[in-house]
């Protein structure tokens, strides 16, 4: 006899966090995993990360995209007809320009979106094809980390796959080289993918962008407790965790990690667990790579890419990299 169990996508979420807690708080160093962050309360912060005046990554990476989005667009096309799929798109605020430069050169485009937020997708397209004329939206509700499917392209159709907003320095190096290595199988010769990187900097800058002056990164960090407080039972009060951002030099790295102020026992009612805090003792909840010139280009070519260009602001601060498969 087989039994076949259904879940919700949301009974499936529901586990993913009870697992990640369940091995990440038990762990020594205590660790979560950044996709925590985000519930709808941790993605509206995070749109106010994008806006705050030390945050420089998102409107640095948009300069760049919107001052370079047609000769993108015609490197990735090469004369042929384009279709544009985005990884990790969230709500596509920087995507715009390319599409708009995609409709300027062929008339009309097919974009694919792909993301775990059915929600962000939902208004992402809604928006899109609202606000312009000749994009039609074709989206893809898919953790991509997981599995990457992306719908046939056309015979002669040539596909460019987004992957922006430093989404990528969140994995450790090896993780990144085989994801994009997943990008690439899902790709035919001649497709490309757009990818954009933060770079090494100097630490005040750097550390600035991850500790802000409002607190509100400090919020992003301490909502992943309240977000097991509901989800999990739990009982952590949020305020006796101090955000840090480090930066991790050898590593080149920003880190975030909640520290207990005082020795404290948190419980996670779902979990039937104790946990004994020491004053100090942190949970590593983020890890930010960051790219010195040329690393990004080798992990391109270390996945079957060659650049073919790579764009940055004056100050070198960010970098969009397009890298054609070899
Ligand atoms: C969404 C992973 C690009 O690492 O800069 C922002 C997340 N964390 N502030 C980043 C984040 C703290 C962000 N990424």
């Amino acid at each position: 006899m087989t039994t076949t169990i259904f879940s919700t996508a949301e009974e499936r979420i529901a586990d993913q966090v009870a697992r990640a807690a369940q091995e990440g708080l038990s762990a020594r160093p205590r660790h979560l995993p950044p996709w925590l962050f985000y519930d709808e309360a941790g993605s509206r912060l995070f749109e106010q990360i994008t806006r705050l005046p030390e945050y420089y990554l998102t409107r640095t990476e948009r300069a760049i995209l919107n001052a370079h989005a047609g000769q993108i667009i015609a490197l990735a096309a090469a004369g042929q007809p384009l279709r544009i799929a985005e990884i990790g798109a969230g709500s596509a605020d920087k995507t715009r320009p390319l599409l708009a430069a995609a409709v300027h050169l062929q008339g009309a485009v097919i974009y694919e979106p792909v993301d775990v937020s059915a929600s962000a997708i939902a208004v992402a397209q809604q928006r899109i094809e609202e606000e312009m004329a000749g994009v039609t939206v074709a989206p893809h509700t898919e953790d991509y980390t997981a599995r990457l499917e992306l719908d046939p392209a056309l015979p002669g159709e040539r596909r460019l796959v987004l992957y922006i907003g430093s989404s990528i320095g969140n994995f450790e190096p090896d993780d990144a080289a085989r994801l994009l290595a997943k990008v690439r199988a899902a790709l035919a010769p001649g497709d490309t993918l757009l990818l954009g990187v933060d770079m090494v900097k100097e630490a005040s800058a750097l550390l600035a962008a991850y500790d802000d002056a409002a607190g509100v990164t400090a919020a992003f960090n301490r909502n992943i407790l309240v977000r097991l407080n509901r989800e999990l039972g739990a009982d952590f009060r949020p305020q006796s965790f101090a955000h840090r951002a480090l930066w991790n030099q050898a590593a080149s790295r920003i880190e975030m990690h909640l520290e207990s102020l005082d020795p404290q026992t948190v419980h996670l009612r779902a979990l039937d667990q104790r946990l004994e805090f020491t004053a100090g003792e942190r949970i590593h909840t983020e890890n930010s790579y960051k790219y010195r010139p040329g690393q990004a280009e080798a992990l391109l070519a270390h996945a079957g890419f060659c650049t073919v260009a790579a764009w940055t602001d004056s100050a070198a601060t960010f970098t969009v990299l397009l890298g054609r498969t070899a």
